[in-house]
């Protein structure tokens, strides 16, 4: 199957009460390990990719191809959806025109009337096409690749606003932080959870930053109309720390042990490990 818009995962995911993973990928062994857990679990997943791992990755064509080559080559039968996350509006077009089969485009930074005007245009343009569409209102707490969020709770009423211009799902800031969590935070504002959901029905919501947040908080918000998780650094701190432990133990300095496809090889198995740990607590192992 190629890839498919993640519009029709999260519908379902929205009205069976679960939701699905957005893990984002930085390189072959990420996208691969991504792809076989998904594929093994029967999930649906979607690949997440910020402006700077396109960039790092050589662009949003080398990115496609990638992706559209190894779901062919490794005989994924699961939906997958290829996103973009935190796009901006030229990278919002960029990514469109290379092939992605969904699109966020983040707004969050401009004035509500900007991000509505520019969220109206990337709908237009992304739903010719049928590809999906995220958009952002409030905003997500601390940094990823560049992207600089305050943590402003959502506004309810803009959240609704923003739905009603036909976006496909919503992510509204609800005190969620990208990277790991302060030993201070305060935790998921289910209250402004609870209000945002009433105000947009049956839109599914999405939850950026899920690194560190406590299973019981996740599993809260999917009953609060959560439908999609993002999740990006605890892959690394898995990556990390499997090839931390391969160097320590001296395994690179063993026979043929510097071999890139052996020394790549934990941390590529603890990404599955990581991914699968989150599909479970998810709910959508078996749904795809
Ligand atoms: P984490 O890096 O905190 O998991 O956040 C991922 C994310 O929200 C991607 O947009």
């Amino acid at each position: 199957m190629g890839l498919v818009s993640a519009k029709e995962m999260l519908d379902k995911a929205k009205a069976g009460h679960y939701a699905v993973g957005q893990f984002n990928i930085n390189n072959l062994e990420w996208t691969k390990s991504i792809l076989l857990t998904a594929e093994e679990l029967k999930s649906p997943v979607i690949l997440g990719v910020s402006e700077g791992a396109a960039k790092y990755m050589t662009g949003y064509t080398t990115v496609s191809a990638m992706v559209n080559a190894m779901v062919d080559s490794l005989g994924i039968t699961v939906p997958v959806a290829l996103h973009l996350d935190h796009g901006s509006y030229e990278g919002a077009k960029a990514a469109l025109a290379a092939g992605f089969s969904s699109i966020m485009f983040d707004g969050s930074h401009y004035g509500i009337e900007e991000n509505i005007e520019k969220t109206k245009e990337i709908v237009a343009l992304c739903h010719e096409k049928g590809v999906s569409v995220e958009a952002e209102v409030g905003s997500i707490g601390g940094e990823e690749d560049g992207v600089i969020g305050k943590g402003e709770v959502a506004d309810p009423k803009e959240c609704k606003m923003i739905a009603d211009l036909g976006i496909d799902f919503l992510a509204a800031g609800i005190g969620n932080i990208h990277g790991k969590y302060p030993d201070n935070w305060e935790g998921l504002d289910f209250d402004a959870l609870d209000a945002i959901q009433q105000e947009t029905g049956t839109m599914p919501l999405v939850l950026h930053g899920g690194t560190g947040i406590p299973e019981d908080m996740v599993k809260k918000a999917i009953t609060l109309g959560v439908s999609k998780v993002n999740v990006n650094t605890e892959c690394q701190l898995y990556f990390q720390e499997a090839t931390r432990k391969y160097i320590e133990e001296g395994k690179d300095l063993q026979g043929k042990g510097y071999d890139p496809r052996k020394l790549l090889a934990p941390g590529a198995a603890a990404i599955q490990q990581c991914v699968k740990e989150k599909m479970e607590l998810f709910g959508s192992v078996g749904k795809a």
